[in-house]
């Protein structure tokens, strides 16, 4: 590299062996990504799209390895998508459990969608955002768009797969825009890794980077990273998962292979069941039609003996009419004969009755006869006596009236005296006479 020019830095950490390498098309790219780690020195980093964690596990080890504060969040529904395909919960379990026992203290899985973890970040805390979850065009650029606010003044995106063109991949287009746009630069190894610095205070090494001269494999440095990365291995277990798998196939094969002659087999054994069936089905075909005869036979029996009984039945029906008709007759003379003793009996008890009744009622009346009789007398004694005394009271009341005449005319004269004279000359001899009287009976 000569004077003037931006100069790369290596750092401590692109040296650094991974300590877990799961499957994936990232694994090229992990020595850059120890790398960037260390001269970022992001205070927020955000992986959208992580699968069984290759590149976010080496984003985490570079975080512990630097002791940086970095808090990291890998966003993913762990499921899948059209390009990297439908997988198990498996995945997500495996990469829980290893994010949780090693760097638990400052990482942390999001399961959900890009857009539903957006509300969990604020804007402008994010320094550095892997983007890598599905491929198409429309895919990257909506979440691009959706998460450049979120990005910091330091903030740095890196895409992946900028170099794939297959299978509707649109990244390398966005790559191609963005590209235009912001300070960055390309990986073209490993699928292609764009770094475009969307931030304007970038660290030197960075911006170092953003200005070499030349593309792709023409840039020393790209090749050197290049280099490191495809020394490196995926983890021998997913080789030995394949093994297994390779195994599990020929056993498969092989379980195919026994199946087909056992199938054969039991081709034979299948037919001669279905002989045997074909010979229980027409011994029961016979079966069956001796019975039917048998039915029928008994069937015939039972009406013949149901004939027979409803005529005794009919028979006794009548003997028992005719009882009953018997024991009527009788019990109607009885009846009859009973009534007759009743009305003989009852007229006898009303005559006897009656004949004490008219004699009963014959000596009442003499009773009340003579009690008139009597009555009669009485009425006649009293009329007379009332009689005699009216006489007399009619005498008395003559003599009553003629002494009253009496008494009226001396009261007449006595009136005519005390009014004459003689009498007024009189009243003191009078006066003397009485007080005389009086003298001679107080001295007797
Ligand atoms: C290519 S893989 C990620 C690879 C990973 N970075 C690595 O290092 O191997 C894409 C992942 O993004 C996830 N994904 C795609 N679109 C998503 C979305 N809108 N929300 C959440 N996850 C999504 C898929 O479930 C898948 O696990």
């Amino acid at each position: 590299m000569s004077a003037g020019h931006p100069i790369f830095t290596p750092n401590e950490a692109m040296s650094l062996a991974p300590a877990r390498i799961p499957p994936s098309a990232w694994i090229g790219h992990l020595p850059f990504a120890f790398w960037i780690v260390e001269e970022a020195q992001p205070r927020m980093l955000v992986e959208l799209g992580s699968h069984h964690g290759t590149s976010y596990l080496a984003f985490c080890q570079a975080v512990r390895h630097c002791a940086l504060q970095t808090r990291c969040y890998a966003v993913d529904t762990w499921s899948g998508d059209e390009h990297s395909g439908l997988y198990g919960e498996d995945v997500f379990e495996t990469l829980n459990a290893i994010n949780q026992r090693e760097y638990g203290g400052f990482s942390a899985l999001m399961r959900m969608t890009f857009d539903e973890a957006l509300g969990y970040f604020p804007d402008g805390g994010i320094d550095l955002l892997h983007i890598d979850g599905l491929h198409t065009y429309d895919a990257v650029r909506h979440d691009f768009d959706t998460w450049l606010p979120k990005l910091s003044e330091r903030g740095v995106v890196l895409f992946h797969d900028t170099m794939v063109r297959e299978r509707d991949f649109g990244v390398w287009r966005l790559w191609a825009e963005l590209s235009a746009r912001y300070p960055s630069f390309e990986f073209q190894h490993g699928h292609g890794l764009g770094v475009l610095l969307v931030g304007a205070e970038q660290p030197q090494a960075l911006r170092s980077l953003a200005a070499l001269p030349g593309t792709g494999m023409d840039v020393p440095v790209l090749r050197l990273f290049e280099a490191l990365g495809t020394r490196l291995q995926p983890d021998p277990e997913p080789l030995l998962a394949r093994r297994i798998d390779e195994v599990a196939a020929s056993v498969t094969r092989l379980r195919g292979d026994i199946d087909s002659s056992m199938r054969l087999k039991f081709e034979d054994v299948r037919r001669d069941v279905e002989t045997l069936h074909e010979m229980a089905r027409a011994a029961e075909d016979a079966l069956r039609a001796t019975l039917a005869e048998e039915i029928a036979r008994l069937r015939e029996a039972l009406a013949i003996q149901s004939e027979q009984v409803s005529t005794r039945h009919e028979e006794a029906r009548r003997e028992c009419l005719d009882a009953l008709a018997a024991q009527d007759d009788k019990f109607a003379r009885a009846v009859a004969q009973s009534e007759a003793r009743f009305e003989a009996s009852l007229q006898a008890s009303i005559a006897a009755v009656r004949a004490d009744e008219a004699s009963a009622a014959e000596a009442r009346e003499e009773e009340a006869q003579g009690r008139f009789d009597a009555l009669q007398r009485a009425l006649h004694d009293a009329q007379a006596q009332l009689q005699s005394e009216q006489e007399q009271a009619r005498a008395l009341s003559e003599r009553l009236a003629t002494e009253e005449a009496r008494g009226q005319s001396l009261a007449d004269r006595l009136q005519d005296i005390e009014a004459s004279r003689s009498w007024k000359l009189t009243a003191p001899l009078r006066r003397c006479m009485g007080w005389l009287r009086g003298s001679r009976s107080g001295t007797d």
